[in-house]
């Protein structure tokens, strides 16, 4: 009798592929069927981690050399994954409690990773801003708080135009560092695969980090609270926040009041914290699609959930038809264009099965229309019975350009958005499950208003975003603390 091999994550998707046929025992919550231990489409082509190029997809870079991307592609099928399924699967049954309202998604991290603004400084800040906004929206709801980074991943974006017009000359627009570099010079801006190695490295380096950062004394709650005391007790405004800052403090000392040893409790010094990226360049996701050894679903093994941005989700699209096969959790963005009946077919699409958790619709409408676009959405979506999360992106329809020039966000904008979203919510009756935010932790000049009133003049003081304007960690906070009193209400 021949033994089986035991079989590690992190193979090769071909061989992946070899093993799947032959065992037969595809349990993916798929968009199609398995016929003959194959996936099925029910239009009959067969998903793949490959089928995706049957379809069109846009916004894909122009590479120079298909020799030099079919050389990085074949190192990264090798590569390790980078998360695993049982995390994976851990993150979708939790965003499952989302979708019945059992709790709220907090989705954030920097528009755009860059290559060479990487350092542990960088990473443990923004996890730390992300973990004092989690504490006030924890207490707030009275809920737990599923805690998504754009990080480890996030390294590609989509652009309005192919080609940006420097100094009289057309150059390939910036793409984000996994394929190119902002500088305004040809060589910089032209596709090199090795970005897609070099992104990979960066992401591995940065999810080692988080793991120990989330696991060890740094997530630790009573830390985390000190920290937005500080916050609070920083300026005149911040004593606003004071009461809830003071209920938390008041809950912890009960807590050990109680007799309950704070330094036992294993869920008061360790956070559950996820990666996510847009999946924009698909031979990346595609190199990283895994077959998880146990139940024979494919993943994707480059971040625990992907989500589809509102350039590329077109339902015959390549995107869609990549996202629908992999059983990581989804999302979508969705703007104010969007009609009901597309938005059904979509979700269709890439959930068939219906599962909860499995996709989350991440609305991205401005603050001027939300009040009236998002309701009939929420109707369909309700009236359909389709067990979706409900998350704002309050950053992405609020653009604007200040006088020099700069693109940046009004934080009232922002927080406009979020209301009408709440509202929206509250008048159809479904629940506002979580808000997906563009910040960073370090102490930039590239939104204007919140607390410290930043103005227009002084953008320029420390804008150093490669994409979009971010929150800083103090107008992320504030941001928290306001979201918190509105969950209150
Ligand atoms: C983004 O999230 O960075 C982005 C580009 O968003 P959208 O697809 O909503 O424009
Ligand atoms: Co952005």
């Amino acid at each position: 009798m021949t033994q089986t091999e035991p079989q590690a994550p992190g193979f090769d998707h071909e061989e992946n592929v070899a093993n799947l046929q032959t065992a037969g025992k595809h349990t993916a919550k798929t968009a199609g069927k398995l016929v003959s231990g194959k996936i099925m489409e029910p239009d009959g082509k067969e998903w793949s981690p490959s089928s995706w190029k049957l379809y069109s997809a846009a916004q894909q870079p122009e590479w120079p050399s298909l020799d030099a991307l079919e050389s990085a592609t074949t190192r990264l099928s090798s590569m390790p994954a980078l998360v695993m399924p049982a995390d994976v699967h851990r993150l979708q049954d939790e965003l499952a409690r989302v979708s019945t309202g059992n709790a709220f998604l907090l989705q954030a991290g920097d528009c755009s990773e860059s290559f060479d603004e990487f350092s542990a400084k960088a990473i443990r800040d923004k996890l730390k801003v992300i973990l004092q906004m989690a504490v006030a929206l924890t207490y707030a709801a009275g809920l737990p708080v599923i805690k998504v980074g754009r990080i480890a991943g996030q390294f590609a974006k989509p652009r309005s135009s192919p080609t940006e017009r420097v100094n009289g000359t057309d150059l390939p627009a910036f793409r984000g560092h996994m394929v190119n570099c902002e500088l305004p010079d040809l060589l910089s801006r032209t596709p090199d695969p090795e970005r897609l190695i070099s992104a990979y490295n960066q992401s591995s380096a940065t999810l080692t980090l988080l793991n120990a950062f989330s696991s060890g004394g740094f997530a630790d709650l009573s830390h985390v609270h000190s920290w937005n005391l500080e916050f609070v007790a920083s300026s005149k405004q911040g004593k606003r926040y004071n009461k809830i800052a003071n209920e938390i403090d008041q809950a912890l000392r009960f807590i050990s009041a109680c007799g309950i040893e704070m330094d036992s409790v294993e869920s008061l010094h360790r956070v559950n914290f996820y990666t996510s990226h847009e999946a924009l360049i698909l031979h990346y996701e595609e190199s990283l699609t895994r077959s998880d050894p146990f139940s024979g679903s494919w993943y994707d093994s480059s971040a625990h959930m992907l989500w589809v941005g509102e350039r590329t989700r077109q339902l015959n699209g390549a995107h869609v038809e990549y996202l629908s096969g992999i059983t990581n959790p989804i999302g979508m963005k969705i703007g104010h264009t969007v009609t009901p009946d597309e938005l059904v077919a979509l979700c269709d699409k890439l959930d068939p099965q219906r599962t909860p958790g499995r996709l989350t619709l991440i609305t991205r409408i401005g603050h001027a229309r939300i009040e009236d676009v998002l309701p009939p959405l929420l109707e369909t979506i309700k009236k359909e019975g389709l067990p979706v999360v409900w998350a704002c992106d309050p950053m992405h329809a609020n653009t604007i350009t200040a006088e020099s020039g700069r693109k940046t966000r009004r934080f009232d904008d922002i927080l406009q958005e979020i209301k009408g979203f709440f509202a929206a919510h509250r008048e159809v009756g479904t629940w506002p499950g979580g808000m997906h935010i563009e910040l960073t932790g370090d102490d930039v000049t590239e939104c204007l208003g919140g607390l410290d009133d930043l103005a227009e003049d002084q953008l320029h003081l420390r804008y150093t975003t490669t994409c979009d304007p971010r929150l800083n960690a103090r107008q992320s906070i504030e941001l928290a603390f306001q979201v918190a009193e509105m969950l209150r209400a």
